[in-house]
């Protein structure tokens, strides 16, 4: 039998997937977005930074954003996979831009396109590229984001651009400082408060159709002193806890429960 069924659920709730179906609005989630909307739209600073652990949200941050930022009719390009070359990275951008079909073609050409492309909107900002993993760029593509970002009228940067990154992305900035400079909006998504975990576990069992909420307040706060309200985290425990409850035939997660799945996860991998 599934868990889905067993539980009387749609969905799975806790799958660590980019869902956006499930998407939470934490504090600082909606803090972190709220800023980066005036960033990219009223400001136009052109260069802005998402940091966070390992695990709070980064990469769903992005997906929503590039979801709303499409449906403003911006250009977007999401890059998931940044361990790009400088000519990759202008091929990748041009690609959003014009569509696929376009033949490799040289460096200065791409350029070209592309500042012909933003300057046919110079009054608004029309195009945005998201960098997921933005940790691991190489320094030489970080350069070629300067360049881009050189792009400009009076009113503000033709090109939006926004890294989000592990925290290590801000010692690799530390060598590229004429790009660190051009950051508008620097942002750290932290984890959830003790409150919000709570909230989030009961959002996301909503979503998946739970009629009642199937962890005891105990079990939550115990969840909380392991996951410190890293929404992966989270995740994990929450769908082990499950499954645990389900093998023991129980329908609700209490505190005990949850020590034996944070044990069993410790002795398998580890304090996290
Ligand atoms: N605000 C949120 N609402 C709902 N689910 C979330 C939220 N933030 C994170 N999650 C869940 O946690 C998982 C991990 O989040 P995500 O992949 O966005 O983290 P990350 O910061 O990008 O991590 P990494 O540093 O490893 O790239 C997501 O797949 C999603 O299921
Ligand atoms: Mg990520």
């Amino acid at each position: 039998m599934l868990i889905e069924e067993y539980f009387n659920l749609k969905k799975h709730p806790f799958l660590n997937t980019v869902d956006l179906e499930f998407l939470f609005w934490s504090e600082k989630f909606r803090e972190g977005y709220a800023r980066l909307l005036y960033s990219i739209l009223e400001s136009r600073t052109g260069l802005s930074l998402i940091l966070g652990e390992i695990g709070c949200g980064k990469t769903m941050l992005c997906h929503a954003l590039k979801k709303d930022m499409e449906n403003k009719g911006k250009k977007t390009s999401l890059i998931e996979n940044p361990f790009l070359t400088p000519y990759q990275l202008l091929f990748e951008i041009t690609k959003t831009f014009f569509g696929e079909k376009k033949r490799r073609r040289s460096k200065v050409r791409l350029y070209q396109e592309i500042e012909e492309e933003l300057l046919k909107n110079p009054d608004e900002a029309k195009h945005v590229i998201l960098i997921d993993e933005a940790q691991l760029l190489p320094q030489r593509t970080m350069q070629e984001l300067r360049l881009l970002l050189n792009m400009e009228t009076s009113e503000g940067k033709l090109l939006q651009i926004v890294l989000f990154g592990q925290t290590d992305l801000k010692k690799k900035l530390e060598k590229q400082k004429a790009l660190k400079q051009r950051i508008g909006i620097a942002y750290n998504l932290s984890p959830l408060k003790e409150s919000e975990t709570d909230e989030y576990i009961k959002h996301r069992l909503k979503v998946a159709g739970a009629d009642k909420n199937l962890f005891t307040s105990n079990a939550i706060k115990k969840l909380y002193k392991f996951t410190k309200g890293i929404p992966r985290l989270i995740n994990i425990i929450c769908a082990n806890s499950l499954f645990a409850a389900f093998s023991m035939n129980k329908k609700k997660i209490d505190e005990k429960i949850v020590d034996i799945v944070v044990k069993d996860y410790k002795e398998n991998l580890g304090e996290w």
